[in-house]
């Protein structure tokens, strides 16, 4: 991104996946790496912008000028969000694999593998960027979705329901792109438009969407 686009912002960007305990041992996840959220994070500070990445487990510094908090479960991302948020923020962008579900409750002892079958059951986890977007005091939202399917449809819905300013589609299911790759391909939607960006690595997608954001988030005055 053009150097200083975003400077005075305050950004915060969720990344990675979470982490939901079953046991002392044992956790259900997925396979987010953290790299496209930190990208936009080194992207932004390089543009200007003070930035908190809100970091669930991954293996990666903090971008120069950075701020990492680390959480592990939906419910730390969600409490280290709004912490954050209501430390001043004008741009949100959540690019965290955040667990849908969790398990009920986190067994004491590690489970023994004593029966056949055994079946988990599970609770909903709260949604970090609905949350953050339904606030009366709403930073410039941006959400991302990770579809199979047409994306775009989903997308776009996604963006209605949550009361997004934007939000970034990437195609799962292309081999290669997305979910712990260097690479990726996505396409931005806003109300009034939509751009492609990519195939491209993580790093130029990031600069490419940090330009974007910084253009529609002026525009719309947060
Ligand atoms: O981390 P990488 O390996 O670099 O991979 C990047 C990525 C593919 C994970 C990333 O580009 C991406 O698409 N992130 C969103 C993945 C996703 O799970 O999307 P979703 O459709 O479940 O969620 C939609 C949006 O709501 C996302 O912005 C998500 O962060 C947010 N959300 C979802 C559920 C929840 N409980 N809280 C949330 O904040």
């Amino acid at each position: 991104a053009a150097e200083g686009v975003l400077t005075g912002q305050r950004l915060v960007i969720t990344a990675g996946p979470t982490r939901e305990p079953i046991d002392p041992v044992r956790y259900i996840s997925n396979h987010s790496s953290g790299k496209m959220g930190y990208a936009i994070a080194g992207a932004a500070a390089r543009a200007g912008a003070r930035v908190i990445v809100i970091s669930g487990p991954v293996n990666l510094d903090a971008p120069d000028g950075v701020e990492v908090r680390p959480v592990v479960t939906a419910d730390d991302m969600l409490r280290e969000s709004e912490r954050a948020v209501s430390e001043g923020c004008d741009v949100f962008i959540a690019t965290a694999a955040v667990a849908d579900y969790r398990p009920e409750s986190c067994a004491g002892d590690k489970i023994k593998k004593t029966r056949d079958a055994m079946s988990l059951a599970l609770v909903r986890n709260p949604d970090t960027l609905a949350t953050i977007a339904a606030r009366p005091d709403a930073p410039f939202t941006v959400g991302f979705a990770a579809e199979t399917t047409e994306v775009a449809r989903y997308a776009t819905d996604k963006m209605q329901r949550k009361k997004l300013n934007m939000i970034v589609a990437n195609d799962v299911s292309t081999p290669g792109l997305g979910f712990n790759s260097d690479h990726n391909a996505v396409t931005v939607f806003w109300p009034e438009g939509q751009q492609a960006i990519g195939p491209d690595s993580k790093h130029s997608i990031a600069a490419q969407l940090v330009a974007l954001i910084a253009e529609h988030s002026k525009k719309v005055g947060n």
